[in-house]
């Protein structure tokens, strides 16, 4: 008889870089009541929001919130910052920074990829050689965390170089916001949007936004209106004002309960501190990539630009046609849910996110067994990984 390794019953783990698994304070919210989203006893909880969406942006700029997916915040900065005639540069080393080149193209400004091979990164001197070579550049674009290959971007390096040729900084912080060292002020960026999920936690549905003066003032100097609605940040300056005496500062309905679990979320990672929990995401994930290795696997990133939030696993040439199979034993004998490749590195990675409560012992040695018996399953013997994670951890995580 077989034996049965379900610990968790039918509920499935998301081992996946988002939706992550919640964290315990949002599971709380989610039980309560349904509020207005608007109203005076809905503004001091959304300004609460704001204020704690901030202090994660490390920032006294503007911050709001919008009801969407994060493509959506991304989106907006794009199209209200660029328009034809305007040039950008795009850092792109895997799905996401392509994604967000495409939506600026879509503008009808001219667009200059800097790609790099996926798995690496775009060394900072290409991104200062592209704006030596293209003066006039008036935005650049970036991803700090490329979710598709498990690359921490160097943004900090990226911002200062953009801030010195006078062009604006527009991030993508989706997979590392509340995971991931972030500095909004000072690293000097202009346009940024986080994440309620991944690293914070909370449910999808609602997105942090912050911009600072430079991006407004590069709004209000447009030639062209944007020629959207929904996507125009003159339409949510105009319903931040002008409906802020209502309590709802912004053009549309927004979830109340994505708006009170993200606060709760944001509560519980300031009270774990930030720092502490960059670093928390850190040990984790490189003691994760040391006992991927010890099994016998490659990790796809060099080291030095390993994400902390997502790893990408290597999937031998060997192993390449049975793929989905080790994602399908994975969920269905292990109910633990991982990540495929996308795109390009369709069937030759595998993704685990390891964000907010998943970067723990708790969740990562089961999922280093099962990845051990999936793999065990296409044939692939592998080395136990566990034991090394628990050393390389030893109870701080
Ligand atoms: C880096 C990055 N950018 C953008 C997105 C897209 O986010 P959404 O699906 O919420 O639009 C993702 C989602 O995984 C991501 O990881």
């Amino acid at each position: 008889m077989a034996v049965n390794t379900n610990f968790y019953g039918e509920r499935t783990i998301l081992m996946i870089p988002g939706p992550s698994e919640l964290h315990p304070e949002v599971q709380k919210v989610l039980a309560t009541p349904i509020v207005a989203h608007y109203g005076p006893d809905w503004t001091p909880v959304y300004e609460d929001a704001l204020r704690l969406a901030a202090a994660i942006f490390k920032t006294k700029s503007e911050v709001f919130m919008m009801p969407t997916p994060g493509t959506v915040g991304l989106e907006t900065g794009v199209v209200s910052l660029l328009e034809p005639g305007d040039k950008a540069v795009a850092l792109v080393n895997g799905y996401f920074g392509q994604r967000l080149a495409e939506i600026a193209e879509m503008t009808g400004a001219e667009v200059l990829k800097v790609v790099a091979d996926e798995g690496g990164f775009v060394p900072p001197e290409k991104l200062e050689e592209a704006l030596k070579r293209n003066p006039g550049v008036k935005a650049v674009l970036a991803v700090q965390n490329e979710t598709s290959t498990g690359v921490l971007n160097p943004i900090k390096e990226y911002s200062k170089i953009a801030r010195e040729r006078d062009a604006l900084f527009l991030l993508d912080a989706i997979s590392s916001y509340g995971g991931v060292e972030l500095d909004f002020d000072g690293w000097g960026l202009d346009y940024c949007v986080g994440y309620a999920n991944k690293c914070l936690g909370s449910i999808p549905g609602t997105i942090p936004v912050a911009l600072s003066e430079r991006a407004w003032e590069a709004f209000r100097r447009r030639k062209t209106k944007p020629r959207s609605f929904f996507t125009n940040l003159g339409v949510w300056r105009h319903y931040m004002d002008a409906w802020k005496g209502i309590g709802h500062p912004y053009p549309t309905t927004i979830s109340p309960h994505a708006v009170l679990c993200f606060r709760a979320a944001a509560q519980a990672a300031l009270d774990e501190g930030l720092e502490a929990r960059y670093r928390r995401h850190v040990l984790v994930a490189a003691a994760f990539r040391k006992a991927v290795r010890a099994m016998g696997l490659e990790t796809l990133p060099a080291e030095e630009v390993a994400s902390p939030t997502v790893t990408a696993i290597a999937l031998p040439s060997t192993v390449w046609k049975d793929a989905a199979k080790i994602n399908q034993v994975m969920l269905r004998k292990h109910r633990i849910m991982i990540g495929a490749g996308i795109a390009s590195l369709s069937g030759k990675i595998i993704r685990v996110g390891h964000m907010c409560v998943t970067a723990s012992s708790r969740y990562i040695l089961p999922t280093l067994s099962a990845l051990r018996d999936s793999f065990n399953e296409v044939g692939l013997s592998l080395n136990d990984g566990t034991g090394v994670f628990s050393k390389e951890i030893s109870g701080r995580a």
